[in-house]
């Protein structure tokens, strides 16, 4: 129990100090592949996205959960589709960005795991692998991105109430306890098993 606790205690000291430290060296990965993505999107005839901050919020909040991960040939654009599973302390990540699954929950979170997030490498994470398809989709208007050590997280956000992450100014009283935001990817890494909580 007290080493679990102390545990605890000089990780999140540990990643204070690397949120202190990291946000200007990773801003420039999360620049080219904002710049890549849109690129591809032009490539095809679709429209660019524009910086969603609510959407970027929770996406470095996300990277932050994986960044102790390592990069297999499972995690990231790797992982299976269909496995959704969910952060158990998600609804605590929404609120750190002031949102919630009202307006989250038509977006859509895309992980990709590379080595020092080598830029070419990155793109083509999502461009060449399954989340081209959400890349492709012209539903999606806005775009925040995220990244912590070797991983980057895109969130694609939509101009519709549910997808805006922009927090609504009227009250949907549907119970939404449930976030069904989609997170794709399959881990296996027990350190992770201390966050996520696989949904039925
Ligand atoms: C994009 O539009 C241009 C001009 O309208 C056209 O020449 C080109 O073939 C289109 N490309 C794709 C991938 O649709
Ligand atoms: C992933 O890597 C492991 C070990 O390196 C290998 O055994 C496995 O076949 C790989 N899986 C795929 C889908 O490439
Ligand atoms: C994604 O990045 C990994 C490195 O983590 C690389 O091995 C893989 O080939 C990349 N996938 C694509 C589709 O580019
Ligand atoms: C994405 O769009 C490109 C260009 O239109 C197309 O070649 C590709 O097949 C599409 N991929 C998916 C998964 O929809
Ligand atoms: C929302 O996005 C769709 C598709 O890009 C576009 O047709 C529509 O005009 C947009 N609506 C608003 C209110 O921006
Ligand atoms: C989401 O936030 C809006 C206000 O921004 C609030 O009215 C709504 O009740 C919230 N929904 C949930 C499920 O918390």
């Amino acid at each position: 129990m007290a080493s679990s606790n102390l545990h605890s205690l000089l990780f999140v000291i540990f990643l204070t100090t690397m949120l202190l430290l990291t946000p200007q060296v990773q801003a420039d990965e999360e620049d080219d592949l904002f710049r890549g993505i849109n690129s591809y999107r032009a490539s095809i005839n679709i429209s660019s996205l524009t910086e969603n901050k609510n959407a970027e919020c929770l996406a470095e909040q996300i990277a932050d959960q994986f960044k102790k991960q390592p990069c297999t040939n499972d995690t990231g654009s790797n992982t299976i589709l269909g496995t959704e599973p969910q952060f158990a302390n998600f609804p605590d990540l929404l609120k750190k960005c002031h949102l919630n699954v009202t307006n989250t929950k038509d977006g859509v979170i895309m992980p990709a795991c590379v080595p020092n997030l080598d830029q070419s490498i990155v793109l083509a994470n999502f461009t060449k692998s399954q989340y081209v398809t959400y890349l492709n989709a012209t539903k999606y208007t806005g775009v925040g991105i995220g990244s912590e050590h070797d991983w980057i997280v895109v969130i694609l956000s939509t101009n519709t109430t549910d997808g805006s992450f922009v927090p609504a100014s009227t009250d949907n009283s549907a119970d939404a306890s449930v976030p069904k935001l989609r997170l794709i990817y399959l881990f296996f890494s027990l350190f992770l098993g201390y966050f996520l909580v696989n949904l039925d």
